[in-house]
């Protein structure tokens, strides 16, 4: 080996043990790409994964809003492990745990769920009221569930259910199709507060709404009463008639 080669691999041999942080075109620690599984931040994965239905920070989205402190007061971290993990069968809720076909790590979903208690999950005061469990196993009774909802409900979802000046129907085969018995419960339970369904007790976002004026809060027996009603509306094949595309019998028409 001549000299100036001696020095240029003692240089090179210097260079690979000096480390080569600062070699040109070498991406910096913050320029290296994230891999999706690496992702801890409760805002981005929220964003990422739940915004488009349950809404842009937690509320007015199609599914039911999840910045809600008395429904994160309900749900536990063990239940909303479970629905964010498996998803709601035969529902748009999917699973998001990966052996269950989803994009998150387990550690990944604890992240989302304690995220929500962290970051929404502040005061349910609900002063001394003995709140209706989330979660419950007993069987309504759709007449029963009937009634209560002329004294409870029909000022704002109209006689029957099929809608009012100030909410629309909740006896919809359409959606009934696209909700579960336990979203109904919990709609029941903790109202919609990002639209104006007020809670369990008759109450909004704390103050009592005017149409449930002087009727006392359900009982865990009356909410699965109203579940019961609701899902008596259900029919074996939800949704509009296919359109008759002009014949008049709406059958056997071929698409041309
Ligand atoms: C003060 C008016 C008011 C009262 C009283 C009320 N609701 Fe509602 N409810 C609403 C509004 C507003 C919505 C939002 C959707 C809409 O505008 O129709 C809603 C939505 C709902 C939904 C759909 C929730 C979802 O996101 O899927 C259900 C189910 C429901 N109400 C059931 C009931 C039942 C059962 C009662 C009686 C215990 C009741 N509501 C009482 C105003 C009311
Ligand atoms: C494609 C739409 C969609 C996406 C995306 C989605 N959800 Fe849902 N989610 C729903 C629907 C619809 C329901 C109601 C299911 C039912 O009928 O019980 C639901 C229900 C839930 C419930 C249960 C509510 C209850 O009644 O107790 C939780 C908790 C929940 N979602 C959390 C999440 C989280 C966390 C994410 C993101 C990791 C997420 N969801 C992403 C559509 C979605």
């Amino acid at each position: 080996m001549t000299g100036r080669a001696r020095t240029f691999s003692m240089l090179l041999a210097g260079l690979l043990l000096a480390g080569c942080d600062w070699m040109p075109g070498k991406p910096t620690k913050a320029e290296e790409p994230v891999l999706p599984t690496d992702v801890h931040a409760f805002n981005t994965l929220y964003t990422a994964n739940c915004s488009g239905c349950h809404g842009t920070n937690g509320q007015f989205g199609a599914a039911r809003p999840l910045n809600d402190p008395l429904y994160l007061s309900l749900a536990d971290t063990a239940y909303l492990a479970q629905v964010t993990g498996e998803g709601v069968h035969d529902t748009l809720m999917p699973p998001f745990a990966r052996k269950q076909g989803g994009g998150l790590t387990n550690r990944q979903v604890s992240d989302i769920v304690n995220g929500m208690h962290r970051t929404w999950g502040t005061s349910a005061d609900q002063s001394g009221t003995a709140v209706p469990p989330l979660v419950s196993g007993t069987k309504g009774d759709a007449a029963r569930g009937a009634a209560l909802f002329e004294t409870h409900c029909s000022a704002c979802h109209g006689t029957g259910g099929t809608g009012g000046s100030v909410a629309g129907s909740v006896v919809d085969s359409a959606y009934l199709a696209l909700v579960s018995d336990q979203a109904l419960r919990s709609a029941i339970i903790c109202g919609r507060l990002d639209l104006g369904m007020p809670d369990w007790k008759g109450t909004l976002n704390g103050s009592p709404v005017p149409q449930r004026e002087g009727l006392a809060p359900l009982t865990d027996r009356q909410v699965s009463d109203l579940v019961a009603f609701l899902a008596s509306h259900r029919v074996e094949f939800a949704g509009a008639p296919f359109p008759s595309l002009g014949n008049p019998r709406g059958s056997g028409t071929q698409v041309p």
